[in-house]
């Protein structure tokens, strides 16, 4: 890895709880590099805050390394290690105006007086907090004390900038706002940012990486685009975005693509659909049972290669977009199909077909119930 980079190796977690032992994070690894904006993404209780407190030096690993700039920070007490961390809860002191809030990082490092002056009134002003120095934290608004606690946390400039939910409180206009401004931020001062969140939405649209955990495991990589377009997983693919699945058999395989029926016709009937990419970590054996992974936007209201029949429930005008919940025979709850503009003839309570191309469809294999 690049020797200025974040490396956690076979990073794993066990917590004692009542007698049984629970693991929080189990073998987790990746790399974060000088300057980039990585996301840890999942549903709560996966492990993202764990592991984020391993890499602050908050909690002893169980086993696995963190290492930074090539230096293994195991012997690394968590205030020495030059880390700022931001929470969902803010964590300001009530008692102390914003600037003492903001300075107390420095005040602990015996920081001298005119360069903690000058250190607080710089981070301050990046952060438009200025007006605001000898507030209390009681008298600002949720976005203004989260900004207060993001400077606190910048203001002894530290490599690394780690923020677990913290846009968690805030109102749904504001977190929009926030996270662009936490993202510009980010850019400007080029520091390494870790982030953890369970939006994807939020995830995919600040991070330059996104990994993305189920059950204290890291089980997919990658830039916002990749993981979208390319899912791994059954879990990925349904957690990150819209997904339809349509469950079918896999008649026949031919190098990476694979021949599916629908078996349950899509009134009446049995065509065969060419469909998929599956990897070659996950092919599916003929005969099985499959889930084709179909996105909202990759469906046409119209006869396509591969098309089966359906019935329109619902048609939505969602303003950018107008989304069709279609009923299909053999598929549990709608499917979803979202349109740039209304389809002409397509009307509520009327048949269609839904077509899509294979180069969009992805094969994953069913779980078992
Ligand atoms: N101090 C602790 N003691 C016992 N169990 C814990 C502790 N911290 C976290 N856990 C458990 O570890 C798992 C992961 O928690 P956490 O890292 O907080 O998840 P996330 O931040 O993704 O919501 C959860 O099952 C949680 O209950
Ligand atoms: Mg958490």
């Amino acid at each position: 890895m690049a020797a200025d980079g974040l490396a956690v190796s076979r990073l794993t977690k066990r917590f004692l709880v009542d007698g049984r032992t629970v693991d929080a994070v189990s073998d987790v690894s990746f790399e974060v590099a000088a300057g980039e904006f990585f996301t840890m993404l999942g549903p709560s209780g996966c492990g993202k805050t764990t592991t984020l407190r391993m890499v602050a030096g908050l909690e002893t690993p169980s086993e696995g390394a963190v290492t930074f700039r090539g230096r293994d920070l195991a012997s690394v007490p968590a205030r020495q290690r030059n880390i700022g961390m931001v929470f969902q809860s803010y964590a300001l002191f009530p008692h102390l105006s914003v600037f003492e809030n903001v300075a107390y990082g420095l005040r602990l490092r015996r920081t001298q007086a005119k360069e903690l002056a000058r250190a607080v009134s710089e981070v301050l002003d990046l952060l438009h907090l200025s007006e605001f120095a000898d507030r209390m934290p009681a008298s600002l608004s949720g976005g203004q004390q989260q900004r207060v606690s993001i400077a606190r946390a910048l203001v002894y400039r530290p490599d690394i900038l780690l923020l677990d939910e913290p846009l968690a409180n805030l109102d749904a206009k504001l977190r929009l706002h926030m996270r662009e401004e936490i993202r510009g931020l980010q850019r400007r001062l080029g520091i390494m940012a870790i982030y953890v969140t369970h939006d994807q939405e939020e995830a995919m649209a600040i991070s330059d990486r996104v990994a993305v955990f189920d059950r204290g495991r890291l089980i997919q990589i990658g830039a916002p685009a990749r993981v979208y377009s390319d899912p791994t997983s059954l879990f990925v693919a349904d957690f990150i975005g819209k997904a339809n699945f349509i469950p079918v058999r896999v008649i026949k395989r031919d190098g990476t693509t694979a021949d599916v029926t629908m078996p349950w016709g899509g009134l009446g009937q049995t065509n065969r659909i060419v469909a998929a990419r599956p990897d070659e970590d996950r092919l599916i054996p003929i005969g099985s049972d499959g889930l084709l992974m179909l996105r909202p936007e990759h469906l046409a209201l119209s006869d396509g290669a591969g098309s089966f029949a359906g019935h329109v429930k619902r048609v939505q005008f969602l303003g950018s977009t107008v989304r069709y919940a279609v009923a299909v025979d053999g598929v549990a709850g709608d499917v979803l199909v979202e349109s740039p503009r209304a389809i002409a003839d397509i009307r509520e309570g009327g048949p269609c077909r839904l077509g899509y191309s294979d180069a969009d469809a992805i094969l994953f294999e069913r779980p078992r119930p």
